[in-house]
């Protein structure tokens, strides 16, 4: 956090610029809400939205923050932070891909109860089928990239049917070209994130789908 703020300090012209915030892998669950919230008032200042990530496969115990329990819990007090604040980035909620139909139904009407402002899904997926395909059987971490786009289009699909309209739905996982990243806006996304098919191809894949895509 330190480090990173420090980095910000030192930029002297940016473009819209969103800060995910998670907590550290060594973090009791019971100090995760803390962990939250200091480093949403450490960032709200220098973003133009907080991503607040609930679901990486690889700090442990991390996805529990699903259980709408907890969810409720961090929503309220992340919200109740920004309204007292003069800082107002929008704030987007970061999904797992492999919860239950019914999770995400409470945890999206507990959403559409609250002010904030809307999704990225997905963040990468432990399904073992998927694991297997990939060769990865056994390793932990999450699958990213073209394996994992069926997967997160099913799930945006879910969210753009269930999710109030005024909400604001980022799309994640499997884009790599031109097509890839139509269908995501065809299935109802605001904007569309690439990791893995940027590593793979780098800043031309951008260029590419800003020239061509819809
Ligand atoms: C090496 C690697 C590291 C990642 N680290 C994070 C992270 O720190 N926080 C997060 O929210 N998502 C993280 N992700 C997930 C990506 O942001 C993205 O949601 C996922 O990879 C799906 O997009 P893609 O198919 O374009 O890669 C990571 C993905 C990869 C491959």
């Amino acid at each position: 956090m330190e480090a990173m703020l420090s980095n910000l300090k030192g930029l002297k012209k940016r473009g819209a610029l969103g800060i995910n915030i998670g907590p550290n892998k060594n973090t009791k669950f019971e100090n995760i809400l803390e962990e939250y919230f200091i480093l949403y008032k450490a960032f709200s200042s220098h973003a133009d939205y907080i991503a607040i990530n609930i679901s990486s496969p690889n700090t442990p115990g991390l996805r529990n923050m699903h259980d709408p329990l907890h969810f409720e819990d961090l929503i309220r007090q992340i919200s109740a932070e920004r309204s007292t604040s003069t800082d107002k980035p929008k704030i987007l909620i970061k999904f797992s891909p492999d919860e239950k139909d019914d999770a995400y139904i409470k945890l999206i009407e507990i959403l559409n109860n609250s002010d904030l402002d809307g999704v990225i899904v997905s963040n990468t997926t432990v399904d073992n089928n998927l694991k297997i395909k990939s060769g990865a059987a056994g390793i932990n971490g999450g699958i990213s990239g073209k394996l994992l786009q069926d997967k997160s289009n099913k799930l945006l699909t879910f969210f753009k049917k269930n999710l109030k309209p005024e909400k604001i739905i980022v799309a994640v996982g499997g884009v790599f070209d031109v097509d890839s990243y139509n269908k995501k806006l065809d299935l109802g996304a605001d904007f569309v994130q690439i990791y893995t098919g940027f590593v793979y191809e780098g800043p031309s894949l951008i260029k590419r789908i800003v020239q061509n895509g819809k």
